[in-house]
């Protein structure tokens, strides 16, 4: 019996699973709590969904944390955040690492204020040797900054119109050291993007399941997997007739 038979992990596990952690205000307010507690709710859960990753054999995993739009929330929602955020490296990092993942950030690190950049570069820093999982934090991070910022580095580099195609492009961009996800999964009930990973979900199957990010947890992830693996992905094409 294979492993993946034991866990009922489907033949193809997912190598990417990017997530857009939604919800948390939500799960509050239904606890009739403020939101920032269900931001601090929202980082419990991190630690069982990376492990998890680790045990079904996900070789990426990228999460979003903060987007570039997530600036306009009211300045205590914005403040309070970047406090759970710094506090969460504090507590999390050494386990990370014990784990064996190496963390990396997409977004613009540039806009934190100093004491959360210096903890990301440290935290990169000291994980970029392991390599059980890749962990993304998407932080401070859109899509289409992301887009416009690839434009303007190929400028900068002076590439000629003939050279830029699309492995040139997804090489610009902030995940280009990770492969296109396979899996996206958004918490919450909400369907839509939200300005993630515009270019490199073209052909990722998406998830919706209808819990609040704080309760998503291994068997929802299992969940999802689970699914995942019922999936026909095309790629624009045709599947060949199974006999
Ligand atoms: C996601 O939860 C976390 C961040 C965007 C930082 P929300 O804060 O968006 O929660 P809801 O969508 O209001 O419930
Ligand atoms: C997307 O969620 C960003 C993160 C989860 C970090 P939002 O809650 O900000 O997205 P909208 O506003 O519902 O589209
Ligand atoms: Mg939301």
């Amino acid at each position: 019996m294979s492993n993946n038979t034991k866990l009922d992990l489907p033949e193809i596990v997912p190598q990417h699973i990017a997530i857009i952690m939604d919800g948390n205000g939500r799960w509050a307010r239904r606890r009739g709590l403020p939101r920032l507690a269900g931001h601090r709710a929202g980082t419990e859960n991190l630690r069982r969904v990376i492990e998890a990753c680790v045990e079904f054999g996900v070789k990426y995993l990228t999460i979003y944390a903060f987007s570039t739009e997530n600036w306009t929330r009211p300045r205590d929602e914005v403040s309070g955040l970047m406090r759970i955020f710094d506090d969460v490296f504090d507590r999390e990092l050494a386990e990370l690492d014990r784990q064996g993942a190496q963390l990396r950030h997409i977004g613009r690190l540039d806009g934190l204020n100093d004491s959360l950049r210096e903890k990301v570069r440290n935290g990169i820093a000291m994980t970029k040797d392991n390599d059980r999982l890749v962990l993304n934090v998407a932080f401070n991070y859109g899509s289409r900054d992301e887009i416009v910022h690839a434009i303007q580095e190929m400028i900068k580099d002076g590439l000629d119109s003939e050279e830029v195609d699309e492995d040139l492009v997804s090489s610009y961009l902030f995940t280009a050291q990770s492969p296109d996800p396979d899996l996206v999964i958004r918490t919450s009930g909400e369907q839509r993007t939200s300005n993630f990973l515009l270019w490199q979900s073209a052909y990722s199957e998406w998830i919706f399941p209808d819990v609040y990010w704080p309760d998503f947890g291994r068997d929802e992830l299992l969940a999802a997997i689970q699914e995942f693996g019922s999936r026909e992905r095309r790629y624009g094409g045709l599947v060949p007739q199974q006999t």
